[in-house]
């Protein structure tokens, strides 16, 4: 369990990130929306096969968000290891839960011997970019068809070929 408290003052956001658990699983099926629809179970289902792991956020206890670390290299993606789904609940969003979500996904990574990150982000996603860029990722140059649309807010948008920008983090640059 990692903490930290927004240095705010009063009204204060604290925020822990944890590996996720099957206790969780109410949690996080109550904030699915049509596009994620049983998906959080089935992303327990994969940690529990190992290689894949889900890392969950809480801003004052309550679960608000979560990211998921593939270190899987069967999954048709060359990508290895992969952080993949971050995703934030809208209500819970700039108060520094996406970043030490990164964080301790990138933490977990370095733990389990990896000495970079890979993940792939639709080009036009207008806090996601300047999230991982303050973080330390940059783009790779390579391309691929995007395959997290689920993150995507909304319904039905977006074109019917998006594709996805591979951004890289060296783990060992500190
Ligand atoms: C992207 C996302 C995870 C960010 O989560 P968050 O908890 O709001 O991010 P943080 O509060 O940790 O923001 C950290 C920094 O990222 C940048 N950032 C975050 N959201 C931003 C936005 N909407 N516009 C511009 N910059 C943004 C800022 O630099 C921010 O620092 P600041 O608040 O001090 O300015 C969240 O917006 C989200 O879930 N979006 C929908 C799903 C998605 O796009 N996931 C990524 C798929 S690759």
């Amino acid at each position: 369990m990692r903490r930290s408290e927004d240095m705010a003052g009063a009204g204060r956001a604290s925020i822990e990130t944890r590996l996720a658990t099957a206790e969780d699983l109410p949690a996080l099926e109550a904030n699915e929306t049509a596009k994620t629809k049983g998906l959080s179970a089935s992303y327990l289902e994969e940690q529990a096969k190992g290689g894949y792991y889900v890392v969950v956020g809480l801003i004052d206890g309550e679960i608000a968000g979560r990211v998921i670390l593939d270190t899987r290299d069967d999954d048709g993606t060359p990508l290895v290891p992969e952080m993949k789904l971050l995703w934030v609940y809208p209500q819970g969003r700039r108060k520094g839960l996406g970043a030490a979500l990164t964080q301790h996904l990138e933490e977990l990574a370095r733990e389990l011997g990896y000495d970079e990150v890979f993940l792939g982000v639709t080009p036009d996603n207008p806090a996601a970019i300047p999230l991982y860029v303050g973080l330390g990722y940059a783009p790779t140059g390579e391309h691929r068809s995007a395959i997290n649309l689920s993150v995507i807010d909304g319904e039905g948008e977006g074109t019917n070929d998006p594709i996805e920008a591979i951004f890289r983090k060296s783990l060992t640059v500190r």
